[in-house]
C-alpha cells in the first residue's frame, strides 16, 4: 500500500486524516514541529487505530530534514497541512504568516522534486474565494481578494502549485478548499486543541461549556441572513478527512492540478449553531450577541457536486454529530492534550 507523508500531521485535520488513511490501509510518515500540536495526537491516532505512524519532529522548512525523511520513507504522495492558520493573527504579524506558510510550500516543492516525489495534496481554504463571488462557491470561480494575510498565503501557494504543476507535467496536485471544519473523532481521543483563546466558533463554544470561558460573543446579529447571524458551511472534521483519503485515491491514478471544494453545501448560522449544541448536549453555552467582526462575510458555502462526481466523496455527518463529537472531545480533555493521562 502507498506510503503518505502528512507535513504539519500532528495538527487537528492532520491528526484526524492519519486516521482514516490507516484505517484505509495506507502508510503514514507525519513530520511535524508541534508550533500548534502535540506528538500525543500521534500517540492516540496509533491508539485508536492499533497502527503505527513514522513520526518525525521536523520543521517543513528545514530542507535538510526533509530530505532526511524523503532518504528514508518512499513517499508516494504528501499531504501538505503545514501552516499557521490565525486569521486575526496573521493581521497583526503577516510576514511571520509569509515566512512560514509559503517557505513550507517552496521547501516542501524543492525537496520533493530532488526526491522524485510527484504526487501533493494541499490544504487550502475556502477563504481564496474572496468576497466578490456569489455563493455557492464553486471550483470554476477566479479566486478574490482576500481580506487579510492569512487569507493571501493560500491564495499565493495555490499559485505556487499552479505554476510549478505547469512547468512540470510530472507533477500532480490536488487542492482542497476547506469549508468550516469542526467535530473531533466519535472516539473523543483526538480533536481541536487551540492554544490560549480560540479564534473560532466551535472551540469556543466547548470551552464556555466546560467552563473556561464565561461567555461566548456572537458576532454581529444584523447581517442579511435569516436570523441576523452569519451563515457558515461547517464540515465534521471526520468526513474532511476522508475526503483527503479519496484526493489521495485520486492523485495516485492522475496528472495534472485539481481543485476540490470540501464541503456539505448546506450553511448554519452562528444562533443555529449554538442552539443545536445545546439541544444535543443537554448543556446551556451563554451568550451575548455583540459587534460584527472586521473581515466576516454574511454568507459563504460550497457547491460540493465535483468532489462527488470525481472524488466519490460527499460529507455524511450530520450538525448534530458535530456538536456532539466536539462536546464529547472537550469534556474528556478539558484541557486538550495537556489534560493526557
Ligand atoms: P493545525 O494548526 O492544527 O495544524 C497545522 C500543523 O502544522 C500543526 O501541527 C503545526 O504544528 C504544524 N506546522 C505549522 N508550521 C509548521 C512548520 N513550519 N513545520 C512543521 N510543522 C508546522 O491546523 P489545522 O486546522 O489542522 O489546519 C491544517 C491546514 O488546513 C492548515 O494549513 C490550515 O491553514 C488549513 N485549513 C484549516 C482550516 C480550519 O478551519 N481548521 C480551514 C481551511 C484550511
Ligand atoms: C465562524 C462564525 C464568526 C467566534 C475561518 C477562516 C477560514 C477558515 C475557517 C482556514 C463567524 C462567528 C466566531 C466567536 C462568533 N480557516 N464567531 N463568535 O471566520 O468562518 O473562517 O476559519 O482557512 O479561512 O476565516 O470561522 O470559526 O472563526 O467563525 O460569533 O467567538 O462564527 O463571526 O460567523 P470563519 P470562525
Amino acid at each position: 500500500m502507498a506510503k503518505i507523508l502528512l507535513a504539519g500531521g500532528a495538527g487537528y485535520i492532520g491528526s484526524h486524516t492519519a486516521v482514516e488513511l490507516l484505517n484505509a490501509g495506507y502508510e503514514v510518515v507525519a513530520a511535524d514541529n508541534y508550533c500548534n500540536s502535540s506528538p500525543e495526537a500521534i500517540r492516540r491516532v496509533e491508539e485508536i487505530t492499533g497502527k503505527p505512524v513514522q513520526l518525525y519532529e521536523a520543521d517543513i522548512r528545514d530542507s535538510e530534514r526533509l530530505s532526511q525523511i524523503f532518504r528514508e520513507n518512499k513517499i508516494d504522495a504528501v499531504i501538505h497541512f503545514a501552516g499557521l492558520k490565525a486569521v486575526g493573527e496573521s493581521v497583526k504579524k503577516p510576514l511571520m504568516y509569509y515566512r512560514n506558510n509559503i517557505d513550507t510550500t517552496l521547501t516542501l516543492l524543492e525537496t520533493m522534486q530532488a526526491a522524485d516525489v510527484r504526487n501533493i495534496i494541499f490544504s487550502s481554504s475556502a477563504t481564496v474565494y474572496g468576497e466578490e463571488n456569489p455563493v455557492p462557491y464553486k471550483e470554476t470561480m477566479q479566486r478574490g481578494v482576500c481580506t487579510n494575510p492569512y487569507g493571501w498565503t493560500k491564495a499565493m501557494m495555490e499559485q505556487i502549485f499552479e505554476d510549478a504543476a505547469r512547468a512540470d507535467p510530472s507533477l500532480s496536485v490536488v487542492l482542497l478548499r476547506y469549508f468550516n471544519p469542526i467535530g473531533a473523532h466519535p472516539s473523543g481521543r483526538i480533536g481541536e486543541d487551540p492554544l490560549g483563546i480560540p479564534n473560532n466558533l466551535m472551540p469556543y463554544v466547548t470551552q464556555v461549556a466546560v467552563g473556561k470561558r464565561e461567555c461566548l460573543t456572537i458576532f454581529g446579529s444584523d447581517y442579511p441572513t435569516k436570523d441576523g447571524t452569519c451563515m457558515r458551511d461547517y464540515i465534521h472534521v471526520v468526513d474532511l478527512a476522508k475526503g483527503h483519503v479519496k484526493a489521495v485515491a485520486y492523485i495516485l491514478q492522475h496528472s495534472g492540478t485539481e481543485v476540490f471544494n470540501l464541503g456539505t453545501g448546506t450553511p448554519y448560522s452562528v444562533t443555529e449553531i449554538v442552539e443545536t449544541f445545546e439541544r444535543v448536549n443537554g448543556i446551556k453555552v451563554k451568550h451575548v450577541y455583540g459587534d460584527r467582526r472586521a473581515g466576516d462575510l454574511p454568507e459563504f458555502y460550497a457547491n460540493a457536486d465535483k468532489a462527488k462526481a470525481l472524488l466519490g466523496w460527499q460529507a455524511e455527518y450530520t450538525l448534530d454529530d458535530m456538536c456532539r463529537d466536539a462536546w464529547n472531545w472537550q469534556k474528556q480533555n478539558p484541557d486538550g492534550y495537556r489534560s493526557s493521562d
